[in-house]
């Protein structure tokens, strides 16, 4: 089976190319010819995962799945939320984003955030819903190389290392987008029996 990710993050067509089986081939957005910045105009993670699949669905009638995440720190009320790649403005810097949110947290005791990620599917004329949820706190510095977004200042519930410092298996099996993903290979295997 083949199917879109609407996404033209490599890091993120990377992680999720390591936990599909082999029958199931990931086409990401410029394997398509699909250039477009697809506008993120909705006010909820659901919202937007579903304008994305939707664009592509329509645009190039190919099965597709889109995700959309925000990371929610409870001390902020859940911001950034469904802002968090803009939320140090509309150049999506992570370096910014982190700066910013360090600085907003920095005489707050509580520390505690989550990741949470939906992935709209749209497969044979049905959308269906999956999400998942990474439970963790920010850390007062950065500290890792890997991954990208907030990952060198996420440090997941049970874990002494941020996600930059885990490497891409274990994150993948304890973050929001591989529970989220799972779920989603999980229906997409039953469906191929
Ligand atoms: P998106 O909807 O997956 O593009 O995520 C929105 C923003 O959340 C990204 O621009 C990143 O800043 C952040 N983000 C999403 N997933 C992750 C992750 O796994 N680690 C760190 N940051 C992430």
């Amino acid at each position: 089976m083949e199917i879109v990710f609407a996404t033209h993050n490599k890091n993120k067509v990377y992680e999720v190319q390591l936990l599909v089986p082999e029958h199931i081939k990931i086409l990401s957005l410029e394997t398509i010819g699909c250039y477009d910045e697809i506008p993120e105009t909705a006010d909820t993670l659901e919202g937007n995962a579903k304008i994305k699949a939707d664009f592509v669905t329509k645009n190039y009638k190919l099965p597709c799945f889109a995700d959309d995440t925000g990371l929610l720190v409870a001390s902020l009320n859940g911001a950034p939320g469904v802002l968090s790649a803009r939320y140090a403005g509309a150049q999506k810097d992570s370096e910014a984003n982190m700066e910013k949110l360090l600085v907003a947290l920095k005489n707050k005791e509580n520390r505690k955030a989550r990741f949470e990620t939906v992935i709209a599917l749209n497969l044979n004329g049905q959308q269906l819903l999956f999400n998942g949820i990474a439970s963790g706190e920010i850390t007062p510095t950065k500290s890792g190389t890997k991954g990208f977004g907030y990952d060198p200042i996420f440090k997941p519930e049970g874990y002494e290392s941020t996600f930059a410092e885990l490497p891409v298996e274990i994150k993948n099996k304890i973050s929001h987008r591989g529970k989220a993903m799972k779920k989603l290979i999980d229906y997409l295997n039953k469906m191929e029996k």
